[in-house]
């Protein structure tokens, strides 16, 4: 049976007050709409109908990459039933047609999963939810042995109606030849003047297709978003259950309120997380790994045994075994770590391999490197390694020392167990076991200091 999922995106979203079109605002570091994609998608959705209309190319560049989209443009905002319409000329003539909204990110695949199972030729498949306080939804009517037979909005609805505490979440699944048949039958005769999707209840009806109705399991999975305060609240109920994901996995979280995900997180035994942290996109950390507090860890990997101390930011980075990260670290793209090795406070490396067991430990700046292992980078060292136009690359070999305060300029090579005395300038290259003092010789003057009268 063929899966076309429409997704509505055409909307405003006003009351974000936002140059971002309102499908584009994220929940955990990814916009609304693609979490209703991926949802889609891991139904195994056979087509992917999104309809856009306010801020269309800005979405529809946003997913520029997703081959897998149908794009349908809706130039006027006429109501939920017109922007369906508006993909009709691209669904399948048969099949399951789902329908889901790019405001409403958080709807689960299992939830989809249920509702596509109870369409067949005269059964589509409507979720519903109930609330204590339904205004401003549409409400279900079901007749007198609870059949569903219409779905009545708010504006329309007579007293008796508003009573109703059951509501229609907009999400529906439909055969793909009945919305073939229904839609073109659509008429905006109503308080709103607008073609409602919630129409086709009746419709169904009237030609015996009957309405099952299911509940998802958590409410909130059919949550719109339309201001920043919804937003911030699906985003906390998003954080609070992918954190206890995590610790369902094994992982101390030191305060399950203070660690956010945006992205995915493969994790060990035993690893630590202490308050404040943020993980983004890929992270891997492995056994026995312990992040201190108010860290961000951005597509990394690091594995057992390290420790990354409070207040780093590890970007693109890939970390061995038994590492010593912080207090106040930062890794760029391309750091590699090998194992045992220590970037302590306010160093910086970026694109560079620090060797096994070497240390880089404090006020450093290692850029486009190659350090060997057991070499120790003194207190202030600074790979020069950019003349305003060019990168260029350092060396250090196994064993060496840079003294405190070295500069040295790339491209340059400092051998094997080589030293280099601190505070030197470093240009030319250092042999293997060779001592490199280069900088200005020291002269005691006899000399009167200046007073004040
Ligand atoms: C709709 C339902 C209502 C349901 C409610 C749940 C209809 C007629 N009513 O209400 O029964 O309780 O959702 O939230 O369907 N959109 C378009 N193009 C349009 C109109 C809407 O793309 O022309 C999109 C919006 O961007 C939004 C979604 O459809 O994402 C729902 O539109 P909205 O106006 O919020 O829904 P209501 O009509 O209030
Ligand atoms: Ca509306």
């Amino acid at each position: 049976m063929k899966i076309d999922v429409v997704v509505l995106a055409a909307g405003q979203g006003s009351r974000m007050k936002s140059d971002l079109p309102k499908v584009l605002h994220p929940i955990a570091g990814k916009p609304m709409l693609a979490h209703v994609l991926d949802s889609a998608r891991s139904v195994k959705a056979d087509a992917l109908h999104v309809v856009v209309g306010h801020g269309s190319d800005l979405v529809k560049n946003h997913f520029s990459h997703c081959s897998d989209i149908t794009w349908a443009m809706q130039a006027e905002q006429k109501g939920t039933g017109h922007a369906v319409k508006m993909t009709l000329g691209n669904l399948s003539a048969s099949g399951v047609t789902l329908i889901l909204y790019g405001d409403v990110p958080l709807i689960q695949a299992s939830t989809l999963q249920a509702l596509i199972e109870r369409v067949s030729d005269d059964q589509m498949a409507l979720l519903t939810v109930t609330m204590a306080d339904p205004s401003g939804y549409g409400r279900i009517v079901r007749d007198e042995i609870l059949r569903v037979t219409s779905i009545i909005e708010q504006k329309d609805a007579s007293a008796a109606q508003l009573k109703i505490n059951e509501v229609n979440t907009g999400i529906m699944a439909v055969p793909s030849e009945k919305l073939h048949q229904w839609l073109p039958l659509l008429s905006s005769d109503n308080a709103q003047g607008e073609y409602y999707l919630t129409d086709v209840i009746a419709m169904a009806v009237e030609d015996d297709v009957s309405v099952a109705t299911l509940h998802p399991e958590f409410a909130q999975e059919t949550y719109g978003v339309n201001n920043r305060a919804q937003q911030a609240e699906l985003e906390r109920w998003h954080q609070a259950r992918l954190v206890n994901e995590l610790m369902v996995q094994g992982v101390t979280v030191l305060d399950p309120a203070r660690l956010d995900i945006r992205g995915s997180v493969r994790v060990g035994r035993d690893v630590v997380i202490d308050a404040n942290v943020i993980l983004q996109g890929e992270v891997v950390l492995g056994d026995g790994v312990h992040i201190e507090a108010n860290c961000i860890i951005k597509n990394s990997a690091i594995a057992a045994g390290t420790r990354v101390k409070a207040f780093s930011h590890l970007e693109d980075a890939d970390v061995a075994e038994a590492c010593d990260i912080g207090p106040y670290a930062r890794l760029r793209p391309g750091a590699v770590l090998q194992d045992g090795a220590k970037v302590g406070n306010f160093c910086e490396v970026k694109k560079s391999v620090i060797g096994a067991g070497s240390k880089v430990n404090h006020l450093s700046y290692i850029g486009d490197a190659t350090i060997g292992k057991n070499v120790n980078i003194g207190a202030g060292t600074i790979t020069c390694n950019y003349d305003g136009v060019n990168k260029f690359k350092t060396e250090i070999k196994d064993g060496a020392f840079i003294g405190s305060n070295t500069s040295l300029v790339a491209p340059v090579i400092v051998g094997a167990d080589a030293t280099v005395a601190a505070g030197s300038t470093i240009t030319k290259e250092v042999e293997d076991a060779k001592l490199a003092v280069a900088r200005g010789k020291q002269v005691n003057l006899k000399w009167q200091r200046p007073s004040k009268a």
